[in-house]
């Protein structure tokens, strides 16, 4: 690909990104009032978890590929900002002691270490239950069928099934040697599953038939992997002001990641491969999908 279109394409990331994350930020703020009672400070952790940080890569892949579809975007930020409602609680949920016990996040405190480990549960249960209202409202979409199908379609992606298993997964592989396929298993369930979702709620929005849907479940499930491969490399050797999160923390906890199996140099050929593997699934496409087509080396170059 030619220099000025990678310069033009990473600059379009760059103000898409910063558009979809002030979105996201303004969205929550609306929607996470403090009342004037005794859940006040819930509502303060939940904001901490979720306002002014991270990348909001789940979002941005939703509304990049809404904008492919001709799909309406404020229905497409709706759908971006309940997933992004997951991801956080999964964070919160991740850095408990119980789990990763890690104190920083997003270059914060954790919210178990800013407002106490209950509220830390019941901000991460709260955002869960808040991400299948946003897609419950009619304003997500006027066809209950479809919304009907968004829900089933995140539960089957953030339960027993997907990214929660996938955690126990990891728990589980803690000191354990697993191979290849076994790793990638855990990892497309634990992150992967989310970020695969990312892509079909587009999909489902639309209504696109299954058999039309093909290249862009390729597309999401190489990028999901990617990217957390991306994450392990940060925590093996990413400096944390960069990060915003302790890095190291993995070989010290024994977890089982790509980067413990094949080590950094084959971890980050894997990542390209895969990364590469994504772009090609988009080959029947123009340049309507050069957003998606950032985002993916996105998912892998960056040191945070
Ligand atoms: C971190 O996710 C945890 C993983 C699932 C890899 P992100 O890297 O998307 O975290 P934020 O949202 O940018 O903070
Ligand atoms: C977390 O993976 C995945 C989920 C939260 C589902 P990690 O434990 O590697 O994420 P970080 O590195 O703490 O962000
Ligand atoms: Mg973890
Ligand atoms: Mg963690
Ligand atoms: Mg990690």
């Amino acid at each position: 690909m030619p220099i000025d279109t990678i310069d033009r394409l990473a600059s379009e990331l760059d103000s898409e990104s910063a558009r979809v994350s002030a979105d996201v930020d303004d969205f929550f703020a609306l929607l996470l009032t403090p009342p004037n009672d005794g859940r006040a400070r819930l509502y303060e952790a939940m904001r901490h978890g979720a306002i002014g940080g991270g990348k909001r890569l789940r979002p941005l892949l939703t509304i990049a590929a809404a904008q492919m579809l001709a799909i309406d975007p404020a229905r497409a930020l709706r759908v971006g900002c309940a997933i992004e409602a997951i991801h956080t609680y999964s964070l919160i949920h991740d850095d408990l002691p119980c789990m990763d016990d890690a104190d920083l996040r997003r270059g914060k405190p954790a919210v178990h270490k800013a407002f106490g480990e209950a509220e830390a549960v019941l901000a991460g249960d709260s955002l869960h239950a808040l991400a299948f209202e946003i897609l419950a409202h009619p304003a997500t979409h006027d066809d209950p069928r479809v919304r009907a199908d968004l829900l089933l379609e995140l539960a089957r992606a953030v339960g027993p099934g997907g990214m929660a298993g996938g955690q126990m997964m990891d728990l589980a592989a803690e000191g354990q040697l697993l191979d290849l396929p076994a790793i990638t298993r855990l990892q497309q369930l634990k992150t992967g599953a989310l970020i695969e979702y990312s892509i079909e709620a587009a999909c489902i929005m639309t209504k696109l038939p299954a058999e039309s849907r093909t290249p862009y479940r390729g597309y999401a499930r190489n990028i999901g992997l990617a990217f957390q491969i991306a994450d392990d490399l940060i925590d093996h050797s990413g400096d944390v002001s960069a990060a915003g999160k302790p890095t190291g923390r993995d070989a010290d906890a024994g977890k089982a990641t790509f980067v413990s199996l094949l080590g950094a140099e084959r971890a980050r050929q894997q990542a390209d491969l895969l990364v590469s593997q994504a772009i090609e699934h988009l080959s029947d496409h123009g340049s309507e999908a050069d957003l998606l087509r950032a985002i993916a080396r996105f998912a892998i170059e960056r040191d945070h």
